[in-house]
């Protein structure tokens, strides 16, 4: 007999995990179906965590090398062992999936392993190995089955030297020659990473510009950081064909000679996992990029059946999986589950880091919105300059007549921390005014923010 329940969610992503852990807050009796060992998804198994555990370390080896001299400390050779660096990056991930494991208990939900396949009418059979699928039912089935690395024909991985951002993450040598396709989020963070690590790092781009949809001058300027600390940006480059003898790799480039290097990162985008999960069966519409398609309650095509996360498109980040899946739950449970879609905040995690929260400049002029735009410089800042922190600057833009904050751009240390102000500012339908009259501590990076906002109007004192 198939056991029962309210809720099972497909995928133990930060989507699927917390959407789980929301159902069980408010009475549901859930299940979450994950394939992997591990839980927290791509997020914690190959991607945020394990990524940022790296760029953490190498940024340790980069100040080292760079910043601790200049301060007056004098530290011996710092030498790299690349398999503990791996070790430890390891044992972050497994402590915060032991963490997970322990939520589920504690919220007394059902975690089976094995891969989630809908069979309709409110069933999913979870298949594992060799063992006797097994059937669930539920009144509500929750998508949350995430994304995989995409690639094109002729560019695909091959399990050994031309590799997604999985193996980037766990490479057992340090490439002489890494070339990076797509200087997108993942391009710039684990080229940082390796070339901290000594690699010489080529980032190719189709685009004449790096990091698409971010705002331009932040964008611009980060490239010109990045280019300063050795990484090399080849933009306007279309790449046909990538090929490897297992010790060398071969680019093909339209126009160009052929690249060679010893390692390739395919970093072009993520499309949705949806492989085997039986959507045609169930109902389950996509639409033509095979995003699944949702309405604004996360509901899919399918009666009782709905999607959240970097599955049903959007902005491919794990805390708007969250919300997602928080929201989702919510009005399943209550009717009532909301989120601004216009206050999620994106963080790229290189050195400096780059945040924003809202709409761009460029977005905002293409559509004729009358913008007023303050700017404030790390180098003028008191904190910045103690830390050695002085690269970047923030960007505040406000509505021309109203003053209500549309958009807020950090190039800076701490980027990724100081985006919260905004975001909560713009939360609160802050203006730029109500920014500019709060006080903030001094001497902190986040006077910046204050600065900039200050610098709407024309009135920031140190600039
Ligand atoms: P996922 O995390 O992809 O989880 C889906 C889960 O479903 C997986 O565990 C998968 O095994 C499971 N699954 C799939 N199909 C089935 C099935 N049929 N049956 C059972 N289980 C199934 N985002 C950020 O916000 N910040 C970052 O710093 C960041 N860094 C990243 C770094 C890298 C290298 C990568 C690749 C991504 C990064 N992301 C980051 C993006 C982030 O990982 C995703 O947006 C997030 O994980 C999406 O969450 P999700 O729950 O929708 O899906
Ligand atoms: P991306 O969409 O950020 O960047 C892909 C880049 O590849 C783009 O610049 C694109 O123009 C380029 N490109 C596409 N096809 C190409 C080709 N044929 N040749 C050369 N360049 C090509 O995708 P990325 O970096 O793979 O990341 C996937 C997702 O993961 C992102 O959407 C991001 O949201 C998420 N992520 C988030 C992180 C964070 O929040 N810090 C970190 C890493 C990933």
């Amino acid at each position: 007999m198939s056991e029962t329940y309210d809720l099972i969610v497909i995928g133990a992503g930060p989507g699927g995990y917390v959407a789980a852990i929301r159902g069980a807050q408010l009475g549901l009796k859930c299940a979450v179906i994950e394939r992997e060992q591990k839980l927290g998804g791509t997020c914690l198994r190959v991607g945020c965590i394990p990524s940022k555990a790296l760029l953490e370390t190498t940024e340790l080896l980069e100040q080292s090398q760079h910043s601790f001299a200049e301060r007056g400390l004098i530290a011996g050779e710092v030498k790299v062992d690349l398999p503990q660096m791996m070790a430890h990056k390891d044992g972050v991930v497994a402590q915060l999936d032991g963490g997970i494991q322990g939520l589920l208990k504690k919220h007394k939900i059902d975690r089976h392993f094995g891969h989630g396949c809908l069979l309709g009418g409110g069933k999913v059979e979870v298949a594992s190995g060799d063992a006797e699928p097994v059937q669930l039912k539920a009144k509500h089935i929750l998508i949350a089955t995430g994304s995989v690395s995409s690639s094109f024909p002729g560019m695909e991985p091959d399990g050994d030297r031309i590799g997604t951002s999985t193996e980037a993450l766990a490479w057992p040598d340090i490439p002489e020659h890494l070339v990076v396709i797509g200087a997108g989020v993942i391009g710039l963070e684990l080229g940082t990473v390796w070339r901290r690590l000594g690699s010489r790092v080529t980032v190719l781009e189709y685009l004449p510009r790096i990091l698409p949809g971010t705002d331009s001058q932040v964008a611009k300027e980060a490239q010109k950081i990045l280019q300063k600390q050795g990484m090399d940006f080849q933009l306007g480059t279309k790449v046909q064909k990538v090929t490897s003898d297992g010790k060398t790799c071969l680019i093909e480039v339209e126009g160009r000679d052929a690249i060679s290097c010893d390692r390739v990162l395919i970093a072009v985008g993520r499309r949705p996992c949806t492989d085997n999960l039986g959507l045609k069966r169930a109902g389950v519409g996509t639409d033509q990029r095979g995003f699944i398609q949702v309405n604004s309650s996360y509901q899919t095509t399918a009666s009782g059946v709905y999607a959240i996360g970097d599955v049903i498109g959007g902005a491919m980040l794990a805390h708007k999986a969250e919300e997602e899946g928080i929201a989702c739950v919510e009005k399943i449970a209550t009717g009532h589950g909301h989120i601004n879609y216009g206050t999620i905040p994106g963080v790229i995690y290189t050195a400096p880091e780059i945040a924003s929260v809202g709409e761009t400049e460029d977005a905002l002029k293409e559509r004729g919105h009358k913008i007023k735009v303050g700017r404030f410089s790390f180098a003028a800042n008191g904190r910045a300059r103690a830390a050695g922190h002085t690269e970047g600057f923030v960007k505040v833009i406000a509505d021309a007549e109203s003053d209500r904050v549309l958009g807020v751009h950090i190039i800076g240390a701490h980027a990724g921390e100081l985006i919260a102000e905004a975001a909560v500012a713009m939360e609160f339908g802050a203006s730029s005014e109500d920014i500019a009259r709060c006080c903030h501590a001094h001497p902190t990076l986040a006077e910046a923010i204050k600065e900039a906002a200050m610098a709407v109007e024309r009135r920031a004192i140190h600039s």
